[in-house]
C-alpha cells in the first residue's frame, strides 16, 4: 500500500488563530492515575493521538474499564491499583512514554507482563528504568540487544529507594514515583536539572502528597539540580481533569509565524507549564515577538494563550539545564531559518528518541540546502542560505515529519515529507491546519482580546473538581 505523503509549498503571510488538540504527556498521565484511582474520572480533551490510545489500550488488557463515548472524553473506571494479568504482550506501538511509565506500574503487581512496540521502540534503550526499578526489588529484563525491549517484568514487592538519575528524563522519574506508590518508605528521584514536571503536579491534583525542591542554581549558573520526594501507599483518588493543548504541537505553528516576518499568530488554550516553555524562551532570545498569558491553573497545569508577531530571527545556543525543557521541541528549532549560528548541544538524548532525530535533523536541513555541522550532542546551523523544496524522508518519527513540513513553508518549490502516517502518533489535525495555513485563510478575529488586556485576568487557583 502507498504511504501517505505531505506535500507543502511557501506559505503567505500565515494571520489566524487555531487551537492544538490535548497534551500527549498530560493525557498519558491522566489515563494512568484514573486507572490508578479509587473511582471513576472523567478525562475531557483526551489527546486521541496513537501513543496515548496505546496508554489507554493497555489499561483495558490489564482490566481496566475506559469508555470513550465521544471524541476527545474518556471514562476510566479506576481499579485502586490493581490490576489483572493480561494474556498476552502489551503493545506499546510507538509510544516510550507508555512503555517506560507503565513498567514502574507493571512492577508491583503480582504477575508477569511482556511491554513490546513497534520497530521504532524495539530499538529504544530500557537499562534506565529496569536499573532503578531493579533496585526497588522489581525482576525486570530487556530481551533485546543492548537494553532494549521485549521488557519482560515480573512484579512483586517494591522497597523505597532513593535515585540520582544520570540523564534528566521525566519518562525515568515518573517510572519510579509510580513504582514508589506501590512501596513502603519514602521514595526520592534526584535528577541533574529539572524535566518536565506533569507526574509531580497531576499526582498532587489527583491528592497524592509529594514534597519538590529545587537547587538554587549555582553561581555562574550550572545545572539546577531537582529532588522529588514521596510517602509511598497514598491512594490517588478519582477526579474529573481536562487536558491542556500540547505547547509541542503548538510549537510548529510558533516556528511557523515567528520566523516569517508580517506573520500574526493567536494560540488558544495551550498548556503553559513552566517546564515546557522552553521553546517560547529560546524563540525570545532569537528575536520573536511573543507573549504568552496564563489563564487558569485550577487543575494543577498552567493554561492559556501565546500570540506570536513574526520577525526575523536570529541564531542562539541551546545547551545545559535548558535542553530537558525543549527536548521535543529541537526539530523545529532547527528548522526556524535564523541568521547566524544556531548551536544545540548536550542534547545526545535526542539520538535515542522515535528516531535519532540529530542525524534526521541534519541530513533533511542539508537536502533543503543548509549549511550543517554535526556534532555527538547536537549540532551547528548556519542560517543565511535560502531553503529550497526537497524530497524528505520523516523516518517515520512525528517530530521530524512535522518540523520538515514547516521548513517547506518557508522554501522555495515544493517539500515533499514522505511516510507521513506517524504524525497520527501526537497530532491528529496537523494536515488541517497546514491546509488552513498554506490557503492563507485569514482566520484571526479582530474582536479577539489582545494580549495586553489579557494580562489583567487573575489567574485561578487550586479549585477541587467534582468527584464523580
Ligand atoms: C516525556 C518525556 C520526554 C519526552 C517525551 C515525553 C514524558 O522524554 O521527550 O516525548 O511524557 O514524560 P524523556 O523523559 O526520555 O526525556
Amino acid at each position: 500500500m502507498k504511504k501517505p505523503t505531505l506535500r507543502v509549498k511557501r506559505a503567505p503571510v500565515l494571520e489566524t488563530e487555531i487551537t492544538v488538540p490535548g497534551d500527549k504527556s498530560i493525557s498519558h498521565r491522566a489515563i494512568m492515575f484514573a486507572a490508578l484511582s479509587n473511582g471513576v474520572c472523567k478525562i475531557t480533551n483526551f489527546l486521541e493521538g496513537e501513543d496515548c490510545l496505546s496508554t489507554a489500550a493497555a489499561f483495558r488488557q490489564l482490566g481496566v474499564t475506559i469508555e470513550h463515548p465521544e471524541p476527545g472524553t474518556m471514562v476510566v473506571y479506576g481499579t485502586r491499583g490493581q490490576f489483572t494479568a493480561p494474556d498476552q504482550p502489551i503493545d506499546c506501538g510507538n509510544s516510550g512514554t507508555t512503555m517506560r511509565l507503565m513498567s514502574g506500574i507493571l512492577a508491583a503487581q503480582p504477575f508477569t507482563t511482556t511491554l513490546i512496540g513497534d520497530a521504532s521502540l524495539m530499538s529504544r534503550p530500557m537499562r534506565r528504568v529496569v536499573e532503578p526499578l531493579t533496585q526497588m526489588g522489581a525482576r525486570i529484563r530487556t530481551e533485546g540487544a543492548n537494553g532494549t525491549p521485549p521488557l519482560v517484568i515480573e512484579g512483586g514487592p517494591l522497597k523505597a529507594i532513593t535515585y540520582k538519575t544520570p540523564v534528566a528524563s521525566a519518562q525515568v522519574k515518573s517510572a519510579i514515583l509510580l513504582a514508589g506508590l506501590y512501596a513502603g518508605g519514602v521514595t526520592t528521584v534526584v535528577e541533574p536539572a529539572a524535566s518536565r514536571n506533569h507526574t509531580e503536579r497531576m499526582l498532587e491534583y489527583f491528592l497524592v502528597k509529594l514534597r519538590c525542591q529545587q537547587a538554587k542554581p549555582m553561581v555562574g549558573g550550572g545545572p539546577r539540580e531537582s529532588r522529588i520526594s514521596m510517602l509511598g501507599r497514598q491512594q490517588i483518588e478519582s477526579r474529573d481533569f481536562s487536558v491542556p493543548g500540547d505547547i509541542s504541537s503548538a510549537a510548529f505553528w510558533l516556528v511557523a509565524a515567528a520566523a516569517q516576518p508580517g506573520s500574526r499568530l493567536l494560540i488558544k488554550n495551550v498548556g503553559l507549564n513552566p517546564t515546557r516553555t522552553g521553546v517560547i524562551g529560546v524563540l525570545i532570545r532569537m528575536g520573536a515577538r511573543i507573549r504568552e498569558v496564563v489563564e487558569v491553573v485550577d487543575q494543577g497545569e498552567p493554561c492559556g494563550i501565546i500570540d506570536i508577531k513574526g520577525s526575523r530571527l536570529r541564531g542562539t545556543i541551546i545547551e545545559g539545564a535548558e535542553i530537558p525543557n525543549v527536548i521535543d521541541e529541537i526539530p523545529i528549532l532547527a528548522v526556524a531559518l535564523a541568521e547566524g549560528e544556531t548551536i544545540i548541544r548536550d542534547a545526545r538524548e535526542l539520538r535515542v528518541k522515535e528516531s535519532d532525530r540529530i542525524a534526521a535533523i541534519a541530513a533533511n536541513l542539508r537536502a533543503m540546502g543548509a549549511e550543517v555541522e554535526e556534532f555527538d550532542d547536537g549540532m551547528k546551523i548556519i542560517g543565511g542560505r535560502k531553503l529550497k523544496g526537497a524530497k524528505l524522508p520523516s523516518q517515520g518519527d512525528h517530530r521530524i515529519a512535522m518540523a520538515f513540513a514547516i521548513a517547506g513553508l518557508h522554501a522555495s518549490g515544493e517539500t515533499v515529507i514522505e511516510d507521513t502516517d506517524c504524525v497520527q502518533t501526537s497530532y491528529p489535525g496537523f494536515e488541517k491546519t497546514l491546509a488552513k495555513v498554506l490557503k492563507g485563510n485569514r482566520l484571526l478575529q479582530r474582536n479577539t482580546p489582545v494580549i495586553s488586556n489579557l494580562g489583567t485576568r487573575p489567574a485561578r487557583r487550586g479549585k477541587k473538581s467534582a468527584k464523580s
